[in-house]
This record gives structure tokens, C-alpha cells and sequence, in this order.
């Protein structure tokens, strides 16, 4: 027997994903399709539970607004619309849409009329998060509403005939309190799921799609030392042994000792045939006197690919490159289709590196948020060093190193790193936060050590607290263990006389300074 599958149907959300996220979490499968899919595809699935209608940008009277195929009402499984997909449902099911004059943003309170399915469990009055331009404005006979706020009386609404739900506002996002409860009630009250689906079996399937997708010839997988390409590697390992080859690009903008971290793990311990190419001196060089942020990560970027491209010539029958391509990566990079984030950083891990080279990509993390790659990566018996390790950016140190890259200022940053992730360790504080980083900020200033003065550089020690690392906020570190952290920085790193703790949030600052 098929696992339960609740179907999404993504009107264009900038949620789709993460309403995807939310089911997993509740332990039933979900797979996302097209409003194009065909209704003989949704027949065919074999345990179908549910549909979920997402949100989207439109009006449902745009000329081009997204609609499926009305027959969903007929498949005889619960539908549930959320914005957009509420209003889809309520208009196909004969009621009327009313276009709001402004749109309706941010958080709302609802009073609840029924507790009988959707809301059961949850309080009269809960907090909401809204995001719409439109609404139903009149409901045709067949709805009963569930639930309303002071500008829309329609906030939830339920069809019994067609066995549909509508909410205006979103449970999948975490501005929704009791969104999980509601989400909970439709999946095991609504659809009668049973919870049947694990991240585990997300691992074995990844696995024989894998299989399925590289039947022969050789895939070749960058590893940064990060979780992301670690876990995509070991997936990538147990689908298709030895015919798995890793290239790792030493760069020179390491970390200490993390080249020889990676062989330890990868070569060592999981007996991956790996390639490790010191191109450190050609990036060093193109970097000499390079300042602007931006530059850095184009000159990176192409530097990777060049080191990449001649160690990859090397491999016979590479056909396939696998990737440790997360969603939050695919929506950062402004890459999704129709989803057009602002491009603030240009990450060179997206994008750029396959076309040029013509391999066929194996991309089996991509629609994964970083804390689920992290039960993956557990699953598939990673280190906890591995499966816990920071986020560290593709261009390394050189974007944590302000202005121009040199030898001695790499070899500041390194040690005050050391000391400051040792130190995080040792507070039992790493696991906690999400990203701990240090930045050198050679600016000098003035301090006194001993009975001289010593005018040198400073080290910003950064801590963040985030889920998906889009918005994010200072870690709240206590004041002792930064106290240790800059004694020693300032004791044991020539160099540096002054440490201070960054508490900008994201934004309006970034997680990194460049
Ligand atoms: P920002 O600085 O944009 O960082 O708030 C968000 C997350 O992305 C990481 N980051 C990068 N990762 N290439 C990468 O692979 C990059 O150029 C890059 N810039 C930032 C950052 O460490 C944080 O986890």
C-alpha cells in the first residue's frame, strides 16, 4: 500500500514549500503539482487523502488568474483552500469574491464560530496572519462560516456537500500561532490520515529516485564541508557506491584544519573516492586587492568553476552533478520560477555551475529546509559534528574578511574562529544558536597591552538565532562567555586588540558583513 498523500496544488505561493514542509511534519507524504495537473493524474494516486489549494499573487478575476480542473470537487477527498486557494474554491462553488480596495497585510485576530473539525482545539480568539487583496464577499448556500475577523467575515469557511475548507489567512507560517493545530485537524480529523510517513523514508526514496536517475556512468559531487553537500554526498553514496566521485576545492579562504576535516570524513571514514584540489594560490591571486563584496563572489565563483572544470576533465564518464541545493537557496537566488526575490547576495551555488559544464543535475535536498537535511543527514548515520555544523558560505573567509584579502589577515580570522567556535562548544551554546561567525575588521584602534600602546585590528564576533536564516536575530550569548571569547581572542591572536558582539537583526543588517 502507497503512503497517504495529500496532493498541493501551488496557485504561485511564495509558501508552497513551506505548506509542503508543514504536512511532512506531520508525518503524512505530500507532493506538490501544477493547477495544469490533470484530474486523471490526481485519480491515479493510490492513497490520496487530501488536496491542499495554496495562496497566490492573483486576483481570481485577473484575465490570466491560475485555475485547475473544477473536477477536484468531484474526487471525493477533502480540499482545503488557504487565500487564494480559498477563494478559487468559494468562486467555483458559486460564491462571490468582493476586490478589497487595499490589501490586507500582517497579523489579525479571529474569533471562532465552530470548533467542530478545522478549529477544534483552538482558542475563540487566535492570532492570524493575513496577506490578501481579495475576499469573499458573499457565500452561496451551501457554506457555513467558520471563523471571521472585524475586515473579512469570511475568514474560514466550510462546504460540507464538496467536502471543502477555506481559510483567508495562512496556518503554514509561524505568524500563526495555532496554525500547526489547524493544519493538524485538517490532515488527522478532515482527511482521516493515520501519519504514516517519516524522513526516512523520504532518505530510502531520495535513494532509489537516485538510483533510478543515474543508471550509469559517474556522478561527481562538490563537497564544501557543510551539511548540505555532506548529506547530498552520503545519499548519493548509498544509491550508487563507487560510482559516486567528490571533488573538494580548496580555495584558501578555509577555515582551519577543514580540508583535513573533509578527507578524515569523506575519504577515511565513508571510503568516498575523493579529489582534492588545491587551487588556493589562483584564487589568492585573483583576489589580491579586491575589496567590493560583489567582486569577491564573482571572482570566487569563476575560480571555483575553473578549479572544478580541471579536476572533473580528470573523472571518465562524469554525467551527473550532484548538488546540495536547498529550497531557502532556490527562493534566495531569485531562481524559482515566477518567484523573484530580490537578489541581495549573488550565491554562486546556485546556478552558473551546470550549464557550463553540461552535466545532468542530481538535486535530491531541493525542496528541504535546512533542519530536515539535518534529520536526513542523522538518519544516514553523519557525524553529529557533520549533521550540526554551522552554515559556512561558499566564498569562506573572504566575505568575512572586510576590504582586501591577505595571508596575515587570513591567518587572524582563522584563529580568532577557533577560539570563538572552541569557546561556543565548550558553553554547550553551538547547538542552540544557528550561525556563529567571527569578522576581522581591519580597522585599527587604539589599546594598551602591558605598558605599550598597540594600535590593531578588531574581530566582530556574530551569533545568530533563525529558522530559515531569511530573517534572523542576535544570539542573546551571556555576557561571561563573550567575556572568555574576547580575552582570548585578544590574548592569543596577534593582531587584534579589540572584540566586539554584533546585535543587528535581519534584517535590516545581513548574517554576514559582506
Ligand atoms: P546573509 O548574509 O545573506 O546570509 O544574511 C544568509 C545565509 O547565507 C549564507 N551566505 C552564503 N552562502 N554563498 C553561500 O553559499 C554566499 O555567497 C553566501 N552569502 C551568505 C550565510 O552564511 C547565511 O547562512
Amino acid at each position: 500500500m502507497s503512503n497517504e498523500t495529500i496532493v498541493i496544488i501551488d496557485f504561485g505561493s511564495q509558501y508552497g514549500q513551506l505548506i509542503a514542509r508543514r504536512v511532512r511534519e506531520l508525518n503524512v507524504y505530500s507532493i506538490i503539482k501544477q493547477p495544469s495537473v490533470k484530474i486523471e493524474e490526481l485519480q491515479k494516486i493510490e492513497n490520496l487523502k487530501g488536496i491542499i489549494l495554496s495562496g497566490g499573487p492573483a486576483s481570481v478575476y485577473a484575465p490570466n488568474a491560475p485555475t485547475t480542473d473544477p473536477k477536484i470537487f468531484e474526487l471525493g477527498v477533502p480540499i482545503l483552500g488557504i487565500c487564494y486557494g480559498m477563494q478559487w474554491g468559494c468562486k467555483t462553488l458559486g460564491s462571490k469574491i468582493h476586490k478589497a480596495d487595499r490589501r490586507e497585510y500582517g497579523r489579525a485576530q479571529v474569533s471562532v464560530a465552530d470548533t467542530k473539525d478545522l478549529f477544534a482545539g483552538i482558542s475563540d480568539n487566535t492570532t492570524v496572519w493575513m496577506s490578501h487583496g481579495d475576499q469573499a464577499e458573499s457565500l452561496s448556500s451551501d457554506f457555513e462560516v467558520l471563523a471571521k475577523t472585524n475586515t473579512c467575515p469570511y475568514a474560514a469557511v466550510r462546504n460540507k456537500r464538496k467536502k471543502f475548507y477555506g481559510m483567508q489567512f495562512h496556518p503554514e507560517v509561524s505568524h500563526t500561532p495555532q496554525g500547526n493545530v489547524m493544519m493538524k485537524n485538517f490532515l488527522y480529523e478532515i482527511c482521516n490520515c493515520a501519519g504514516d510517513w517519516q524522513m526516512k523514508d523520504f532518505a530510502e526514496q531520495m535513494i532509489a529516485k537516485i538510483r533510478e536517475q543515474a543508471k550509469t556512468g559517474t556522478v561527481i559531487c562538490g563537497l564544501s564541508g557543510g551539511v548540505d553537500s555532506a548529506v547530498t554526498a552520503a545519499l548519493v553514496h548509498k544509491a550508487i557506491g563507487d560510482r559516486l566521485k567528490c571533488i573538494f576545492v580548496d580555495n584558501g579562504l578555509l577555515r582551519k584544519n577543514e580540508r583535513e576535516q573533509v578527507e578524515i570524513t569523506f575519504r577515511d571514514q565513508f571510503k568516498i573516492d575523493l579529489h582534492v584540489v588545491d587551487w588556493s594560490k589562483q584564487f589568492l591571486t585573483k583576489l589580491k586587492g579586491v575589496t567590493d563584496p560583489q567582486k569577491k563572489r564573482i571572482i570566487i565563483g569563476h575560480e571555483f568553476i575553473e578549479a572544478f572544470k580541471s579536476e572533473a576533465k580528470k573523472i571518465p564518464d562524469a554525467k551527473y552533478l550532484a548538488q546540495g541545493t536547498l529550497y531557502p537557496d532556490v527562493i534566495e537566488s531569485g531562481s524559482k520560477d515566477g518567484n523573484l526575490a530580490a537578489n541581495i547576495k549573488l550565491h554562486h551555488n546556485v546556478g552558473g555551475l551546470p550549464k557550463e559544464l553540461g552535466f545532468e543535475l542530481v538535486e535530491p535536498l531541493r525542496d528541504l529546509f535546512k533542519d530536515e537535511v539535518r534529520l536526513v543527514g542523522e538518519y544516514l548515520g553523519l557525524s553529529e559534528d557533520i549533521v550540526w555544523r554551522h552554515p559556512f558560505p561558499g566564498p569562506g573567509l573572504a566575505v568575512r574578511i572586510i576590504g582586501e584579502i591577505t595571508q596575515d589577515r587570513l591567518r587572524v580570522l582563522r584563529d580568532a574562529d577557533e577560539i570563538l567556535i572552541d569557546e561556543i562548544k565548550v558553553a554547550d551554546l553551538y547547538r542552540k544558536v544557528s550561525q556563529t561567525l567571527a569578522v576581522l575588521v581591519p580597522v585599527a584602534t587604539v589599546g594598551v597591552m602591558g605598558d605599550e600602546r598597540s594600535y590593531d585590528n578588531v574581530i566582530a564576533i556574530r551569533s545568530v538565532d533563525t529558522t530559515d536564516f531569511m530573517t534572523a536575530d542576535f544570539s542573546r550569548i551571556p555576557f561571561d562567555v563573550l567575556s572568555l571569547i574576547s580575552s582570548r581572542i585578544i590574548n592569543e591572536v596577534r593582531g587584534i586588540n579589540r572584540v566586539v558582539y554584533d546585535i543587528s537583526s535581519k534584517p535590516p543588517a545581513t548574517i554576514e558583513w559582506e
